[in-house]
């Protein structure tokens, strides 16, 4: 049985690897890693492979950056011939970027069958990419894996058939309880006592100039009291450089960083007093450790982090996340929970379904 893995961008990473970790303890399957070039920093890709002992990726695509539909017609045009070369009887995409609906595209086209690790979370808000990205996605696959109850009923108001849709929980959190440990024994000496964790990276925060200088004017007034540490995304590198702010109070404590490998950033994250983010897997890994969570979006395609864990949308409103801000460092957080089948065993339940399902799956009609 020929399983092939697509990834092309960060948050893919460590999605990816439990479930290739997952299908290897089973005979009889080989794997292949296809990495699209989404993402091809270093800091953005390959330390994750090394963090996460993935393999080395079979093929490379090597897109790069451009546009969505250059990214994404690249994606197709180039990913269409691996697997017309190789017949894989199953392709697994993950998340929601513009890798995840290419490879789906392709192999819905040559009738080849999809699993989606990561189905059913919507926002509802079809001006974000990646909301596109999960709804086309969603529509084309054959297998549907869900973190939370609330991706079943999103998938069955669609029409999506229910004998597809399978509730596995979150495969982001098998990592995370895999190498929590590993993060927290390397956690620097030098890291202040208690400080907010930020990162940014949506077009919604970041390409609108006005709106990214009074979020990081905000942040810097707070950084006085709190030290901020702000992991830089290269896409919110370019904002802030474009537009030459890059605010700077003498007594500020605002921390400007390089992106950070897994392990560090899962570090800081269990040691934070807050996260600011608009991060999507974000919002999860902090419910999962109980860390409070603002999320700077107006909405979010993970809802259970709200109704259950730590998370709290502050939307695009400064007041907002500096009331929110100063409740949690007055010890006024929101107490969350765990949500189910949130375990450290998502992974290994996909492998479960995929080795017993791929013999009898119904892939045509698709709908
Ligand atoms: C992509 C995903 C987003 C995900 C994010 C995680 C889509 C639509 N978006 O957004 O869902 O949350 O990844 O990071 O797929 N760049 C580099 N080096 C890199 C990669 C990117 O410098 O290795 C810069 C380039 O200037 C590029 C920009 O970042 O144009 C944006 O990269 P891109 O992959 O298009 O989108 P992200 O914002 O990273």
């Amino acid at each position: 049985m020929r399983i092939l893995h697509v990834v092309g961008a960060r948050p893919n990473f460590m999605k990816a690897a439990p479930v290739v970790r997952a299908l290897a303890k089973h005979q009889g399957i080989r794997q292949t890693l296809v990495h699209t070039g989404q993402h091809y920093d270093f800091n953005m890709s390959e330390v994750f492979f090394q963090e996460l002992g993935l393999p080395a990726p079979d093929i490379n695509l090597e897109v790069g950056s451009g546009s969505h539909a250059q990214q994404t017609s690249q994606i197709i045009g180039r990913f269409e011939a691996v697997v017309t070369e190789r017949r894989p009887d199953l392709v697994v995409v993950y998340g929601d970027v513009n890798s995840t609906v290419a490879a789906a595209l392709v192999c819905a086209k040559l009738l080849v069958p999809v699993a989606h690790v990561e189905a059913g979370l919507r926002s509802f808000d079809r001006t974000m990419p990646e909301e596109v990205n999960r709804l086309l996605t969603d529509q084309i696959s054959d297998l549907l894996f869900t973190p939370s109850e609330d991706g079943n009923q999103n998938l069955a108001a669609e029409g999506i058939a229910s004998e597809k849709v399978h509730l596995v929980g979150n495969v982001m959190i098998d990592t995370l309880v895999r190498l929590l440990p590993k993060a927290n024994e390397q956690i620097p000496q030098s890291l202040p006592e208690r400080y907010a964790l930020l990162t940014l990276h949506r077009p919604s925060n970041v390409d609108d100039l006005e709106w990214l200088k009074s979020l990081l004017q905000l942040l810097d007034d707070i950084s006085r009291e709190l030290p901020v540490l702000f992991p830089v995304h290269p896409r919110t590198k370019l904002r802030i450089e474009e537009a030459g702010i890059w605010p700077a109070h003498a007594d500020s404590h605002f921390q400007f960083l390089q992106p950070a490998p897994y392990l560090e950033f899962l570090g800081l994250q269990s040691r934070a007093a807050v996260v600011i983010t608009d991060s999507g897997g974000i919002q999860e890994e902090t419910t999962f450790m109980g860390v409070p969570c603002l999320t700077v979006r107006e909405n979010t395609e993970r809802p259970i982090t709200v109704t259950m864990g730590t998370n709290i949308l502050v939307g695009r409103d400064v007041d907002r996340l500096k009331t929110e801000l100063a409740r949690i460092l007055t010890g006024q957080s929101k107490r969350g929970r765990v949500p189910p089948l949130w375990d450290g065993q998502a992974a290994d339940r996909i492998a479960q379904i995929i080795t017993g399902a791929l013999g009898n799956l119904v892939f045509y009609p698709k709908g």
